[in-house]
């Protein structure tokens, strides 16, 4: 049996052209600017989501990390969703290293949030009584909703209320091209109301490495010199930079060969007693499903499905996550599913 890895789409590795493009790639020392690939990368993310300037950096983490850093001051509060990458999986790093308290703000079952929520919960500079909002940070798709996507129509809405009060926004959009490729429209449309965003090369994109920041100029200016400061000065990073140009021009179209095996596979996951999801809430590349109590607790689940050789991944409680990616063929979907409803009889038999 071979294994089926559905652990994360940051599981794919780089194709043959990007190792090709990466040997052959002019560089430079990128500290001083001088790294041609990393500039040509820069420039052309930028331009793809219609922003002045990029900035690679090593992770998503990275570059939310740096937009933190770059627009609040210590003692200030950011704004996110309750559910957001940022305040579950990035290690408390705007707590820890940009001296930011977080506070949520309530999502809907797919990702939603509420204007009236985002209104409400920005707080004035100037009261010595309250830590001043200074960011709110969104995220499309959005990781743990299962990959629920942001309309424009609803960025712009959430922007709006921001804006109205001073407060910039920074979106994750870690997965931004699974929401573009998702929603039928260019990326662009998706960043128009945001004022920074970054995107990672290194999920579905298939890059070994990397993210890009990107907004005015002013911002990455000082972004960069956060970078330094964390110590994200990459010098002949250009290697990596021509693995994400060729991301950029083979890898966004397929994405929706993945959307197409995840809806798949939640259709067949529904089907499986024990298990239960919405298929029809399915929008890109991520599956999440609860398991039943009657099987078990999910990480006894997630052991028995190790042992059937298909990994998973554990967001929490009784869910599990299930994602599609340029290694994951329409036959590995299908052989999932029978591996996974075996694996639930038998853990059904025991009790
Ligand atoms: C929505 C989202 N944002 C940010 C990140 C962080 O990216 P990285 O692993 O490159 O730090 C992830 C990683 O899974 C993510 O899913």
């Amino acid at each position: 049996m071979a294994i089926i890895d559905l652990r994360s789409d940051t599981v794919t590795k780089p194709t043959d052209e990007m190792r090709e493009a990466m040997a052959k790639a002019e560089v430079g020392d990128d500290v001083y600017g001088e790294d041609p690939s990393i500039n040509e990368l820069q420039d052309r993310a930028a331009a793809m989501m219609g922003k002045e300037a990029g900035l690679l950096t090593a992770s998503g983490t990275m570059s939310n990390l740096l937009a933190t850093l770059s627009y609040c001051n210590h003692g200030d509060e950011i704004l996110m969703g309750d559910q957001a990458h940022m305040f579950w999986n990035e290690g408390g790093g705007q707590a820890a290293l940009g001296g930011v308290q977080t506070r949520l703000i309530p999502q809907n079952k797919n990702g939603g949030i509420d204007a009236k929520d985002v209104s409400k919960n920005i707080r004035p500079t100037g009261n010595p009584h309250v830590a001043a909002t200074s960011l709110l940070c969104l995220e499309n798709t959005q990781n743990r909703c299962s990959g629920a996507v942001m309309t424009p129509a609803e960025t712009k809405a959430v922007c709006d209320v921001a804006h109205a009060s001073g407060v910039p926004v920074h979106l994750d959009g870690a997965r931004i091209f699974n929401a573009s490729v998702s929603l039928e429209v260019p990326a662009l449309e998706l960043t128009r109301d945001v004022d920074t965003m970054s995107f990672c090369l290194s999920k579905a994109l298939s890059c070994p490495v990397g993210s890009v920041l990107v907004g005015t100029k002013e911002f990455i200016t000082e972004a960069t010199r956060w970078r330094k400061m964390v110590g994200g000065g990459m010098r002949q990073a250009g290697i990596l930079a021509a693995a994400g140009m060729v991301a950029l021009d083979t890898m966004i179209d397929r994405l929706a060969e993945d959307h197409q095996n995840s809806r798949r596979l939640a259709q067949g996951i529904a089907n499986i007693n024990g298990l239960s999801i919405d298929p029809t809430s399915i929008q890109t590349n991520i599956v999440i499903f609860d398991v039943d109590e009657k099987i078990g607790s999910a990480p006894n689940f997630i052991k028995a499905m190790k042992d059937s050789e298909i990994l998973v991944s554990y967001p929490g409680e009784r869910s599990v996550r299930m994602v599609t990616h340029r290694h994951i063929s329409n036959e590995d979907v299908e052989e999932t599913l029978s591996r996974t409803s075996k694996v639930v009889r038998e853990l059904q038999s025991r009790v």
